[in-house]
């Protein structure tokens, strides 16, 4: 049998007996996407379980729990578990909680992050992850889809992994709609932008400095090009990591209910979430956080180029 009819299958399946005695993941898929079942997210963590939730974060990349009632506080706390809470992104943040950012698409704001993407990942130091509870949910759709740059990767064929290794990416915000958002801003606003947030260069492959794992880590919203081939060569090498990203060995979508809770890896899963329920309302609460001895680069994007405040007639469709 061809080597490359297995490929999309894992080498080895995690251990979970063995590694997991406070906690219990059941995967989705093979090593992706966990449900973690047995943890009270209302009760203070023990080390134990604080250590095996990151651990699972790191096998699973994206982790699910059950619907619960959180405070603000306790939101902060789950996020706290797997790095530094950051000063949130770029959306609009609660009052009371300036950490936790409220996205809300109703009849009046279209969901538009419907494209395949890694937050913020024009910047040097993209986030580590998400924390998002999912207060109020449309009857039916509204899903989101995460997909695993590891297992992306480790299904190509060894020369292409070779290839990819030694190639560089530049990423930058201007290629998706938040240019039109910030543009929507005013002229001043994406002036700044322009100035503030210069193209970065990230690896076409970034080995995760906590898990080790290697991870396609080019995504169809933010990545401009590859460095240093012909325009041509980085166009259609794009295109290909690009697409097959999208299979669905590598994908997988949750369905929400109201108050449930999701956790994602941003260096190696990218997510979509489906717009397919307007004019249904659906609340998201987010909390992002850095990696683990790293400081955030930025406090918040909109402020940090005087968009904060202002309110915009197009979505944020990023
Ligand atoms: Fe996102």
């Amino acid at each position: 049998m061809s080597d490359y009819k297995k490929a999309k299958s894992v080498e080895q399946l995690i251990p979970i007996e063995e590694r997991y005695r406070h906690i219990r993941p059941r995967p989705q898929l093979p090593n992706f996407a966990a449900h973690i079942d047995g943890v009270d997210l209302t009760r203070p963590f023990s080390d134990a379980v604080r250590a095996e939730l990151y651990q699972a974060l790191l096998d699973f990349e994206v982790l699910f729990f059950a619907p619960q009632e959180l405070t603000p506080e306790q939101h902060l706390e789950l996020a706290a578990v797997f790095g530094p809470v950051a000063q949130g992104a770029y959306f609009p943040r609660k009052d009371s909680h300036p950490q936790i950012e409220v996205l809300a698409t109703d009849a009046d704001h279209p969901a538009s992050v419907d494209h395949w993407h890694s937050d913020l990942s024009w910047l040097e130091n993209p986030p580590a992850g998400t924390v998002i509870q999912l207060t109020e949910v449309p009857e039916v759709g509204g899903d989101t889809a995460w997909a695993s740059m590891s297992k992306a990767f480790a299904a190509l064929s060894p020369g292409l992994r070779d290839y990819l290794r030694g190639l560089d990416a530049t990423h930058t915000w201007e290629t998706s709609q938040w240019r039109n958002y910030l543009a929507n801003l005013g002229e001043e606003v994406l002036i700044n932008s322009i100035r503030q947030f210069k193209p970065v260069v990230h690896p076409v492959v970034l080995k995760h400095p906590e898990s080790g794992k290697e991870l396609l880590f080019v995504n169809e919203t933010f990545t401009r090009q590859i460095n240093g081939v012909s325009a041509l060569e980085s166009r259609e090498i794009l295109r290909l990591l690009t697409s097959w990203v999208k299979q669905p060995e590598f994908i997988y979508t949750h369905k929400w209910q109201a108050n449930g809770i999701a956790v994602w890896d941003n260096r190696s899963t990218q997510h979509y979430a489906l717009a397919d329920y307007w004019p249904q309302r659906r609340l998201n609460h987010r909390v992002t956080f850095n990696a683990r001895g790293r400081a955030g680069e930025i406090d918040n994007t909109l402020a940090a180029v005087g968009g904060l405040g202002v309110t915009s007639k197009v979505a944020y469709g990023y």
